[in-house]
């Protein structure tokens, strides 16, 4: 079996967002500081399926499944521990650690090695039909374009034959390149009429050779010259391109030092860019910006320039691409780009004055996402404006004191509103938020608990309750050892025996060992997480064991009373059962503070 180290799944847990993850599935909806839908595990019509985005946990307080988002993972895909880690390091486009699998480990990378090897051979070929008669046309779509002889040397672009007798594989196979080594790097495909023949992946196309670190070819990006659809092809994911993981144009970039890099979003904005002497543009490749795409970019420069495409989409990734900077810790500026134009069209329109003109205004990321909130309202209308400053205001406090002076003047501009006011706004509704959250004291969790309908809810709730204590504070460890015949839940038992070894103080430690949690106890771990946190540990404790022994009683007295209603039990034995009921029940009533009434 795969082996995953510990500070891997961690770095890989840290990336993950359980709840983007978990609305793949279900629709959710925010409340009380979790995010609430139905839950994909059991059916429902009302909403009990619960993620907690700050804890990185699912629970459904209706099937009580639950644990981390590798459990989700396991349960919503029905995979195995080792798959749902594997398909979560691929939609993070994190590399599985190599000693994972040692056994494939080498042949993999030889075979890789094959790959790389054929794909500078097909840039090549590509790059040599471009400059053949047959390229000529495609030569003049690139004049056309206002890319030079130069630029297209540079960025090594190409033509791919059109048709489909598999001219590049003829050239590949002949040049000992086996059909197989062709077909996982995505050059071509086996024919389906013909099991002998092989086609050509790119045609009557013009390409773009993405290169990826240590200068290697990995993939192609392939623009059609009119209208065909899709515009642009690109090699699907082999064992070396990977589109999450690379920008094109960084290769150009590196040991040079740029300073700042201007990030696009497509591959013409980079050669465009370039054509006019800008060279430090890269793009990703029709994604998101990822989080090992904002890393590349870190590990080359300290400032970015966000310059996508001024429409609508554009300014909205722009907003997330944000995210991704700062979260690499990256400070990012934006440029914005009139009627809806991408940087390639506004250099070509307007020139490069006007470019270096617009780079110069470009604005602080607060200043975007500001200004991005406002676009969403209607100043005009008395209600908006004022929907516009608690928002406005919510989204200020979250930035430094300093931008928040600065910010919280722009936004009384914006809204008529003084800064006093505004400033208080966040304040107050940061308080509002933190009641509405917690449920800090036991009466309330124990009122919600007696409402329960079963006994076996209010034990389980009892029995979380204790191990909730436990994992906030191992002090209790020991005392709810002592407790143990209280407990008798399997996933609680469960849970119980592995509290000494908890990691605690690391979230993602702590997610990592839950995710390898086997039976129940994860679930039952994401029920104790699920509960507020105690105000009054010592309360909540003897209150706890006390609703345990008297659950312990409860069903005690209904053994006895089947006994009772036995017809074989005599009548010596039946009154011995009464006077036996009689004195659970008394103790059960004394303990609920309702005092014995013979
Ligand atoms: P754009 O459509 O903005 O591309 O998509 P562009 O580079 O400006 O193209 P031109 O100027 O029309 O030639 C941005 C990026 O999204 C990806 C490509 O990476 C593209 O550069 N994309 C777009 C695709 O992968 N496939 C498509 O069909 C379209
Ligand atoms: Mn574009």
């Amino acid at each position: 079996m795969a082996y995953f180290p510990d500070a891997w799944l961690e770095e890989l847990i840290s990336k993950c967002d359980i709840a983007a993850l978990a609305s793949e599935y279900v629709q959710l909806k925010p409340r009380g500081g979790r995010l609430w839908g139905c839950c994909p595990f059991h059916h429902e019509k009302t909403p009990s399926f619960s993620v907690s985005p700050d804890k990185n946990m699912y629970y459904c307080f209706g099937c009580k499944k639950g644990g981390s988002l590798i459990n989700f993972v396991m349960d919503i895909e029905n995979v195995s521990f080792v798959d749902a880690v594997r398909q979560l390091a691929e939609r993070v486009g994190m590399e599985l650690p190599e000693h994972s699998d040692e056994k494939g480990a080498v042949q993999n990378r030889e075979k890789r090695e094959k790959m790389y090897s054929a794909t500078r051979e097909a840039a090549l070929f590509y790059h040599q039909r471009l400059k053949q008669p047959m390229g000529r046309e495609a030569c003049e779509y690139l004049a056309k374009r206002g890319v030079s002889a130069e630029t297209t040397t540079a960025f090594g672009l190409g033509w791919a034959p059109d048709g489909w007798d598999g001219e590049l594989f003829k050239h590949l196979n002949n040049n000992g390149y086996s059909p197989e080594t062709l077909t996982e790097a995505g050059l071509c495909s086996k024919s389906k009429k013909d099991d002998s023949k092989y086609y050509d992946w790119f045609r009557g196309r013009v390409i773009f050779p993405i290169i990826g670190s240590y200068n290697r070819v990995v993939g192609f990006g392939a623009r059609a010259m009119g209208n065909e659809q899709p515009k642009y092809l690109n090699t699907s994911e082999t064992p070396i391109f990977n589109k999450r993981k690379i920008l094109f144009g960084l290769n150009r970039l590196k040991g040079k030092n740029p300073g700042r890099i201007i990030l696009v979003e497509g591959y013409m904005d980079v050669i465009g860019l370039h054509e006019h002497g800008i060279v430090n543009a890269v793009a990703s490749l029709g994604t998101a910006l990822t989080q090992q795409q904002a890393r590349l970019l870190k590990n080359t420069v300290s400032e970015v320039i966000l310059a996508y495409d001024g429409d609508f989409a554009g300014q909205k990734a722009t907003l997330e691409a944000l995210k991704t900077l700062e979260a690499e810790g990256l400070i990012a500026r934006v440029l914005s780009f009139p009627n809806g134009m991408d940087p390639d069209e506004f250099l070509l329109s307007k020139g490069e004055d006007a470019f270096r003109a617009l780079c110069d205004e470009a604005v602080s990321q607060n200043s975007f996402r500001l200004n991005y909130l406002k676009s969403d309202y209607d100043l005009n209308s008395e209600d908006q404006r004022m929907a516009f400053a608690r928002a406005g205001s919510n989204l200020v406090s979250q930035f430094s004191p300093v931008e928040q002076e600065h910010y919280f003047a722009e936004l009384a501009s914006m809204t008529g509103f003084s800064r006093e006011t505004l400033a208080l706004e966040a304040q107050t509704a940061g308080i509002r938020e933190v009641h509405k959250n917690t449920v800090t004291n036991y009466r309330n969790t124990r009122n919600a608990m007696t409402k329960l309908p079963s006994e076996d809810d209010r034990r389980r709730n009892a029995e979380g309750l204790l191990i909730r204590l436990a994992i906030d504070d191992p002090a209790y460890i020991p005392r709810i050892e002592e407790q143990k015949q209280l407990i008798t839940g399997a996933g609680a038992t469960a849970l119980m025996d592995t509290l000494k070894d908890m990691p605690r103080g690391d979230p993602e430690a702590l997610q990592v060992f839950v995710s390898r949690m086997e039976g129940n106890a994860s679930s039952c771990f994401a029920q104790c997480m699920s509960m507020p946190e105690c105000e009054d540990p010592e309360t909540c404790f003897s209150e706890c064991v006390a609703e345990l022994i008297r659950l312990d009683r409860e069903s005690e007295i209904e053994k006895l009373q089947q006994q009772f209603q036995d017809d074989t039990t005599t009548k010596d034995k039946k009154a011995e059962l009464l006077r036996r009921i009689g004195e659970l029940r008394g103790k059960n009533d004394e303990a609920e503070g309702r005092g014995y009434e013979p």
